[in-house]
């Protein structure tokens, strides 16, 4: 089995002085929630905006707050937390911060650690939007990038200085997702592109109404998540709302319709590795579209509706095709013949109706058959432990 995301991981999370810097509460408190242990260094600046303690409850291990503190497990050895890191994450970074990494200093636990890892490092720069743009620090950005630091872009609203700008520390979602990202840079999708389909299409009646179903998109998002935690370059078309975690380092492209999709996945697909149509594409639709909000005069309304194209069946491609298959009845049979018909390496096939699966679940309970034949059914498992048993089998399909 892989290694699944931030479980059983080791990161180093570097605070430095910004007024972000309690942000970065959220961020540790998430990582120890996703399973990571979590190694809390703070510079001398940030422990002035919040207390270490916080750090340690939250991740109840101690915090290195002083290169020279006996009790510090930095001073002990001092290199030990940085070679034991499987990722070095900094969040915030000050523009000062950014200015000592970018020259190599170590004077501070944080650019101490920076400087006697191995692992791949992170930045999540927060300053006031001048500091920012100023080339001093895009210099030693740029600088940064060039010796393989990951990024991880602030994001424009309001400062606290009350102005508007750049500046702002990433979303902690975006950021988490990103450690995820680089954490699985190496993992056994390295270097493949994997296609994702996700939630229930959209089919416009006029420019306020539209038909759709009841898919979430979480197992096609769940997969995609898991490919790109896996190292693969994913693309990601989906019909449903997207999260930030979700959204770190893949290629969204947000559709409504069958139609959409179809052109998205086409255009995708063609130097993809695998495609998964995780997506509850609309059998049908309007067969006209109304350019005007549809008036209430009539007692009825007949809504002729056309059928639309099979995007599985029809898209053309050499990647490994992999498909879902909700079912009410007759599971086994009814899914075996879509894998026939639509030409397909595997089929996860899921009874919409049982309790724990199925649309809007963060569940599912699927039974996976593939080409030769082969039955597997699988217990009711969360749906990103499911993203990855579909990986798995994917893996071996995998030219
Ligand atoms: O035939 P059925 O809709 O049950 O097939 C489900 C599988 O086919 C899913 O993988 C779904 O994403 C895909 N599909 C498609 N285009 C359609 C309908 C379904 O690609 N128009």
């Amino acid at each position: 089995m892989s290694v699944r995301g931030l479980a059983g991981r080791n990161i180093v999370l570097g605070v430095s002085g910004s007024i972000a810097a309690y942000k970065a509460a959220d961020v540790a408190s998430r990582l120890v929630q996703a399973g990571a242990t979590v190694d809390t260094v703070m510079t001398p600046s940030a422990i002035r905006f919040v207390a270490p303690l916080t750090f340690q409850s939250l991740t109840h291990r101690p915090v290195v707050t002083d290169l020279f503190d006996p009790r510090s497990e930095l001073s002990i050895d001092h290199v030990a937390l940085a070679r034991r890191a499987d990722a070095v994450l900094i969040a915030p970074a000050t523009a000062d911060l950014l200015s000592r990494m970018a020259h190599g200093l170590a004077d501070d636990p944080v650019t101490a650690t920076v400087l006697a890892t191995a692992a791949p490092v992170i930045v999540c720069p927060a300053m006031e939007s001048h500091m920012y743009r100023h080339p001093a620090t895009q210099e030693n950005l740029e600088r940064l990038v060039q010796r393989g630091v990951r990024v991880v872009e602030p994001a424009a609203g309001r400062l606290a200085s009350g102005q508007h700008g750049i500046g702002r520390l990433a979303d902690p979602g975006l950021i988490i997702g990103t450690v995820r990202q680089v954490l699985g840079r190496n993992g056994d999708l390295s270097g493949r592109r994997v296609v994702v389909t996700a939630g229930g299409t959209r089919e416009a009646i006029d420019p306020v109404r539209y038909i759709t179903n009841r898919s979430s998109g979480k197992m096609g998002h769940a997969l995609a998540e898991a490919a790109r935690d896996r190292g693969a370059a994913v693309v990601l078309v989906t019909a449903a709302p997207v999260g930030p975690e979700t959204a770190a380092g893949i290629d969204v492209r947000p559709v409504s319709s069958a139609l959409e999709m179809m052109a998205e996945v086409q255009a995708a697909v063609e130097r993809a590795d695998a495609l998964i149509m995780a997506a509850a594409v609309a059998d049908y639709r309007p067969a006209a579209f109304s350019s005007h909000k549809v008036k209430k005069t009539q007692d009825q309304w007949e809504l002729r509706m056309v059928r639309n194209p099979d995007i599985l069946a029809s898209v053309r491609t050499t990647a490994v095709k992999v498909g879902f298959a909700a079912e009410t009845q007759d599971l086994r049979e009814n899914a075996l013949a879509k894998l026939k018909a639509k030409g397909l390496h595997m089929i996860v096939a899921n009874d919409v109706t049982a309790p724990g699966s199925g649309f809007e679940s963060d569940t599912n309970q699927v039974t996976i058959i593939d080409r030769s034949g082969r039955v597997e059914e699988l217990p009711s498992l969360p749906k990103m432990d499911v993203a990855h048993e579909i990986l798995d089998r994917l893996v071996t399909l995998l030219p």
